[in-house]
């Protein structure tokens, strides 16, 4: 697998996924409900993974398909060569403001990450990671990322995370809220990974995401020198839904050893 090439080849079709996107501003959009009433889905989300789709099959027709909308393959192991996308990560962000949201796109072979990108469409600005090759912010290289302290720390989460749930218990949340910075939610784990790769926030914490969701920002986060895991320290599930801590590496074991507690 000539990753440079397909890195080129990728590119470019998230450049037309993104101009797509862009022009669906100007149309009515249709919205509909999954799993529950604030989960939503748009008919561009399920245009743009039928689209990459088919680049996919026509151009490596021996590659399966990982994506949210339910278009590609079925995927119950991880050989061989899986893209793993997310059409548009931030839905909600997408329908109420138009902003906020971003393509996801992660390349793995035999379950190793080897290309990631995350496409900020609205801004034009592309993450990238090539497995051994760095970590980019549009064509500028991201710098590795600088140790760091809890106390002087950003760190990105959904609110929901802070008030009871069947998930975690929220008191090791609570905690950590009061130990950092400063907290951040922004809406799309691909975009909070992205800002994880690119310094500007420290730690991502997550207790439910899916393997789209974090694919192609984690290739870019690891490329930045981040560690990503879940809530027991292990690899990250490219599988099925789990819990995810991506986070500054001086900062990631401290973050679950001081205080993800278990129920
Ligand atoms: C969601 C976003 C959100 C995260 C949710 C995801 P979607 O993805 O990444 O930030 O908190 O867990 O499901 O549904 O907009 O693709
Ligand atoms: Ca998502
Ligand atoms: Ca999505």
């Amino acid at each position: 697998m000539d990753l440079h090439e397909m890195d080129r080849y990728i590119k470019s079709i998230i450049k037309e996924a993104g101009h797509k996107i862009r022009n669906s501003f100007l149309t009515d959009i249709s919205i509909e409900s999954k799993s529950d009433a604030n989960d939503l889905v748009t008919n561009i989300d399920k245009e743009i993974e039928q689209f990459f789709i088919s680049r996919i099959n026509r151009d490596y027709p021996d590659h399966r398909i990982f994506g949210e909308e339910g278009f590609g393959d079925e995927i119950k192991d991880t050989n061989g060569v899986i893209w793993m996308l997310d059409p548009i990560d931030g839905t909600m962000n997408f329908i109420h403001q138009k902003r906020n949201f971003a393509i996801s796109l992660g390349i793995y072979a035999d379950g190793v990450g080897k290309l990631g990108y995350i496409y900020d469409v609205v801004n034009d600005d592309l993450y990238s990671g090539i497995q051994g090759g760095g970590a980019y912010y549009n064509d500028e290289r991201l710098r590795p990322l600088q140790d760091t302290e809890i106390g002087e720390s950003i760190l990105a989460m959904n609110a929901t995370w802070a008030v009871p749930n069947r998930h975690f218990d929220h008191n090791g949340t609570l905690k950590l809220i009061q130990d950092v910075r400063g907290i951040r939610s922004y809406g799309s784990a691909a975009i909070e990974l992205a800002y994880l790769a690119s310094g500007r926030i420290d730690a991502y914490i997550s207790m439910r995401l899916s393997p789209w969701d974090i694919a192609g920002g984690m290739v870019i986060a690891k490329e930045a020198g981040a560690v990503a895991t879940n809530f027991k320290g292990e690899p990250a599930n490219l599988l099925e839904q789990d819990t995810f801590l991506a986070a500054n590496p001086s900062i990631h074991a401290k973050i679950l050893d001081r205080y993800i507690l278990p129920k």
